[in-house]
């Protein structure tokens, strides 16, 4: 028998006789020390399981406050890993066995037991409980490390996804000004003595802008590549805020004139101390000074506030125009996505990306409410940051 030091078992027994026969072939037994602690109920059995640890418990089924099968569950519950041995009468057997089915290690038959029979089902009970042990915790780290590795593998293949997506949106975001290109390029080879001078200054000039759509485009791309692989290099310097942003606006009025739009810019709060990147700044406000032009009404308002707060401050870009339905509000910050109802407006549904990779760069974060054919008001805070 492998067990050397004193074996503690808990008897669960309401007749005394019984309990005193056990307990003293316990003590005829020379192959092992056992110490025994007896009580007389259910409710007892698991006030001591929370008290002391045992090695096993013998389990009689007819209790005054428990019967049968009833007595199994809570003491599973409350020690899940002390094996059970039940102890039945000659009778009933069956419920013995269903016993063990049940979750018990071994069963005794009252009028069967003996010294060698008692020790030996005592020392069983234990193994086999402990080999029961050792392959539930394998199972649970195999279990879980399944788990872990699905996780990985769904995550690969979103990113797959993810990347294969990218990749057809950029394709098809170039190959429109690509065909611009080719036609206006095609047009100027084949009909170059029928085109006026004016015609063909045209359509130089539409392969002009197309080239820069393209490398505007490609830019973009870039940036985010850079921003995902944490290539994006921060150059904090000290800045006058206010007068910075005044400059965005300033740059600003020149598209919202031909929209015949108002454009409001007021500060509160005294500006503290702190650095700034200038070109993350420009990425976020200029995008979504941008979107709030594009996507306004002519004729329409749109507000820019700056906040200045102790430890942080907050811009708040709010226009009057389309506004962003529900459903597109939680993807708006993906590369690529524009909601459903852009129509025929320009974009590619990169500037949010790029905005929310800077705010992210700038450990500040960004919010949008919206709602269609009200308005839409982003607001970004970021925290001061001092040299
Ligand atoms: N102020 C706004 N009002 C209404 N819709 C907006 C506003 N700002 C953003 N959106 C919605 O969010 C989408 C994503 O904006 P984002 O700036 O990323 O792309 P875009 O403006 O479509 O293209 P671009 O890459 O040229 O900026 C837009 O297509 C539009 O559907
Ligand atoms: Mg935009």
């Amino acid at each position: 028998m492998a067990v050397s030091y004193s074996v503690k078992i808990l008897l669960i027994e309401d007749n005394l006789a019984e309990a005193r026969l056990l307990q003293e072939f316990l003590r005829q037994a020379d192959s092992q020390e056992f110490s025994l602690v007896h009580v007389k109920r259910l409710g007892e059995a698991l006030n001591e399981l929370s008290r002391n640890s045992y090695d096993v418990i013998l389990l009689d089924l007819t209790l005054p406050d428990s019967q049968g099968l009833s007595s199994l569950p809570p003491l599973m519950s409350h020690a899940p890993s002390i094996p059970i041995v039940v102890l039945t009468n000659t009778n009933d057997e069956k419920l013995a066995i269903e016993a063990v089915r049940q979750g018990a290690q071994d069963y005794l038959v009252k009028r069967q037991v003996n010294v060698d029979v008692l020790v030996r089902s005592v020392c069983y009970a234990i193994e086999r409980k402990q080999v029961l042990e050792t392959l539930r915790t394998v199972n649970q780290t195999l279990q879980s490390r399944v788990e872990e590795r699905t996780a990985e593998l769904v995550k690969a293949n979103e990113l797959n996804q993810f990347k294969s997506e990218f990749v057809s949106m950029l394709s098809h975001d170039i190959r429109n000004p690509l065909n611009t290109i080719l036609l206006a390029a095609g047009l100027l080879q084949n009909h170059d003595d029928k085109l006026t001078q004016e015609t063909k200054h045209n359509h130089l000039q539409m392969i002009r802008s197309a080239i820069k759509n393209m490398a505007h485009l490609l830019d973009e791309v870039s940036f985010i590549g850079k921003a995902d692989s944490g290539k994006l290099q921060c150059q904090f310097i000290s800045l006058d805020l206010k007068a910075f942003c005044q400059q965005l606006i300033d740059e600003a009025q020149l598209s919202t004139k031909e929209k015949n739009l108002t454009l409001v810019f007021t500060s509160v709060g005294e500006l503290g101390e702190a650095v700034w990147d200038e070109s993350l700044l420009r990425h976020i406000l200029g995008n979504l000074l941008g979107n709030a032009i594009k996507y306004s009404l002519p004729g329409g308002k749109i507000q820019f506030e700056l906040i200045a707060h102790e430890h942080a401050v907050t811009f708040h870009i709010q226009d009057w125009g389309i506004g962003i339905p529900q459903q597109d509000l939680q993807q708006l910050f993906q590369p690529f996505y524009r909601a459903e109802n852009v129509g025929t407006i320009p974009g590619t549904g990169l500037g949010l990306a790029i905005v929310k990779k800077c705010v992210e760069a700038h450990g500040g974060e960004i919010r949008v409410n919206s709602e269609v054919g009200v308005g839409t008001k982003f607001t970004v805070t970021l925290p001061l940051m001092r040299r």
